[in-house]
């Protein structure tokens, strides 16, 4: 990931205009406070280099706020409002709060600002996610269990894609293809670019393990763990909120939640890939992690994974944004790109095969446009 040196009111003005794009009003609002405060921002000067960044003040502030700590900002806080039960009051300026916030908890504050690196597990991406993985079993006649291994996998959600239920809307035309758990409390609906009917079959594969690896992987049956996980989402997306918590209360009844693992993505990667059993395939996959790598590391781990298959058929897949992973051989988009959109894209390397594009997504897995040529 390319760390951009800035001044941290800079970071917080550009932070405000991304969440203002994907739709948040209060963090713009907030953000846009801080970047003039330089007693607020003093809090991050205990945070490691690089997690000098907005969101993990904001984090700390909304993770003692759905833990309970009681103060007028709590109300301007949708997910904090849903999580305790009490009632909006957006009245009063939510800026001024937020510093006042800030004040009153200054110790509390400092110590999970020089302790927690903000953190992310987007369900969403299943989305994609499951369409490629049905690709694969289609190749195998739907008959061989999928071994999956997640790398950067964070608290091991996307491993249990299968328990959420789906809904894929055409862009174009009024199709509906639905697949997935019916009924789960995780329902993701996605927008599919072309009609509906190019998507691949969708019905779900067999699974013969579920394995994710992570440098710092997010123990979902820790109720503090999971609160710091919501806590790194923003107060006013009830719905990209509420589908986190029914993630993190699924895994928790799961009769086979995921096997999670501590280690890096390349050097442990083969390691951690022999204690999954069994000589059929086996998936690896990532998303939105592959930026964490340098360009040189993407071309190793690349090439790692293609090395895992002298023991059983490989396949790789993943979902990343081919402009943060040059070192990945992600083949070039079919058609020249439209619109301002930051996609994201899903890509298959099989046994002995090349790289193909099996379609461009929303980075949270909002929309999907599968090549049709992979159907
Ligand atoms: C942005 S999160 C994405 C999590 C998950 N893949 C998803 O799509 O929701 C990136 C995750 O990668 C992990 N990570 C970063 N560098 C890593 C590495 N070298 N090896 C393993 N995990 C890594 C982080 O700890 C974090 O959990």
């Amino acid at each position: 990931m390319v760390l951009v040196e800035q001044p941290l009111p800079d970071h917080f003005r550009g932070f405000a205009a991304v969440v203002e794009r994907d739709g948040g009003t209060t963090y713009p609002a907030i953000c846009r406070a801080v970047a003039e405060d330089d007693e607020v921002l003093s809090l991050l000067d205990g945070a490691p280099l690089p997690q000098r960044r907005p969101l993990l003040l904001l984090a700390a502030v909304h993770f003692l706020l759905l833990s309970g700590v009681e103060h007028a900002l709590a109300s301007h806080y949708d997910t904090v409002a849903e999580v305790r039960g009490i009632p909006l009051d957006r009245t009063g300026d939510v800026t001024v709060a937020f510093a006042a916030f800030c004040r009153t908890h200054r110790p509390e504050l400092a110590e999970l600002i020089a302790t927690r690196t903000t953190q992310t597990n987007e369900v969403g991406r299943c989305t994609a996610l499951l369409p490629g993985l049905c690709h694969l079993a289609s190749l195998y006649g739907w008959a061989e269990p999928l071994a999956l291994l997640d790398l950067g996998t964070s608290a091991g959600l996307n491993l249990l894609f299968d328990d959420y239920s789906y809904t894929y809307r055409a862009a174009v035309g009024d199709g509906t293809r639905r697949a997935g758990a019916a009924g789960s409390a995780v329902a993701l609906d996605c927008s599919s670019r072309e009609d509906v009917e190019h998507l691949p079959e969708l019905r779900l594969p067999p699974v013969a393990a579920r394995v994710g690896l992570d440098l710092s992987p997010v123990d979902p049956f820790s109720d503090d763990a999971a609160r710091w996980l919501l806590a790194c989402q923003w107060p006013d997306n009830l719905a990209r909120f509420g589908r986190l918590r029914a993630a993190l209360a699924n895994v928790r009844v799961s009769p086979d939640p995921p096997r999670l693992e501590r280690g890096d993505m390349v050097n442990d990667l083969e390691r951690i890939a022999g204690t999954i059993p069994g000589d059929g395939p086996l998936v690896v996959f990532h998303s939105w992690v592959a930026a964490y790598l340098d360009e040189a590391q993407q071309r190793t781990l690349a090439r790692e994974v293609r090395a895992l298959g002298r023991t059983r058929p490989v396949h790789h897949l993943y979902c990343e944004s081919p402009f943060e992973t040059p070192g990945l051989p992600t083949p070039p988009s079919p058609v020249p790109r439209e619109g301002p959109d930051l996609a994201t894209v899903l890509v298959h390397i099989g046994p002995g095969g090349a790289p193909v594009r099996l379609a461009d997504t929303h980075p949270h897995g909002y929309w999907i446009r599968w090549w049709p040529a992979n159907t």
